[in-house]
């Protein structure tokens, strides 16, 4: 089978914006666009996130930004938007995936992850979409999960907010898909990362493995190469979508 490597794309002179890019996915994400020339402005809430943002050259910025705070969000749009004047891509990455039983789940662990995965990619979009709107050119994608669309013990919350990305990523492709804004989703199985790896270690893990029909997890640049063809001109008729990459687990 012929491989085509992510890098073919090229994303000179495109500003891309990644949340939670100090790890995992983002982090990934923003290694792929780098090597295809993009310009990063990369915002998490934690602070080594200027450090990774300069790992990948001196063009790039790292904000430290709480993406479930509306006025961080503000505050670190507002700077990305005065130093690099736009944004093409945005990539919702940033998420937190705290599991409880559902009979006793905790209303704060509720709120907190609801704020992180569901309100924080909408207040991010918001900030950069009428920036997007008005050069009727953007690309934002955003990470639901498999979770969005099965039942997954213990992930109450995460299974709900990941349900909304859905929602919102169709809301939002349907009002903003005419000013040549396209808004996606991409819904993985277990990713190989800290907070995938966290939550499916030993037993579970095997037992998640060997129900999925590839037998295997993701792997973090399975994902980023994929949200590299959703940002890319290839891919601007797709709009509204939610990609799944889960090995085909969800059609079990
Ligand atoms: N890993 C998986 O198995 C998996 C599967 C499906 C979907 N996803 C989704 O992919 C995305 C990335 O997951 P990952 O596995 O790379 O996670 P990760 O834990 O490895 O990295 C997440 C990053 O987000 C940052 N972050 C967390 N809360 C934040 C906040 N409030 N504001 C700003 N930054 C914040 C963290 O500091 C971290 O750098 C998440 O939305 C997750 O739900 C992951």
């Amino acid at each position: 089978m012929a491989s085509k490597s992510s890098t073919s794309y090229d994303f000179t002179d495109a500003v891309v914006v990644i949340t939670g890019a100090a790890a995992g996915i983002g982090h990934k994400t923003a290694e792929l666009f780098a090597k295809a020339g993009a310009t990063l402005a990369l915002m998490d809430r934690s602070g080594s996130v200027t450090e990774v943002a300069s790992s990948f050259g001196a063009r790039h910025g790292g904000w430290v930004a709480d993406v479930s705070n509306a006025q961080s969000v503000t505050t670190a749009a507002n700077e990305i938007l005065a130093r690099f004047g736009h944004v093409d891509v945005l990539v919702n990455n940033a998420g937190i995936g705290p599991l409880a039983p559902a009979e006793n789940f905790p209303v704060e662990t509720w709120d907190k992850t609801i704020s992180v995965n569901l309100t924080g990619p909408f207040l991010v979009a918001r900030a950069f979409a009428s920036n997007m709107i008005a050069r009727k050119s953007g690309r934002i994608i955003n990470l639901a999960s498999q979770a969005a669309v099965i039942g997954i013990e213990g992930h109450l919350a995460y299974c709900a907010s990941k349900a909304g990305i859905i929602g919102m990523t169709n809301c939002m492709a349907l009002e903003w898909g005419p000013q040549g804004v396209t808004v996606n989703a991409i819904s993985p199985t277990v990713v190989e990362t800290e907070l995938g790896l966290s939550g499916w270690a030993g037993e579970t893990g095997v037992r998640a493995r060997a129900a999925i029909p590839t037998r295997r997890f993701a792997k973090p640049a399975e994902i980023a190469s994929a949200i590299l063809y959703l940002a890319s001109t290839d891919a601007a008729m797709i709009n509204g979508s939610n990609v799944m990459i889960d090995g085909g687990y969800t059609i079990t």
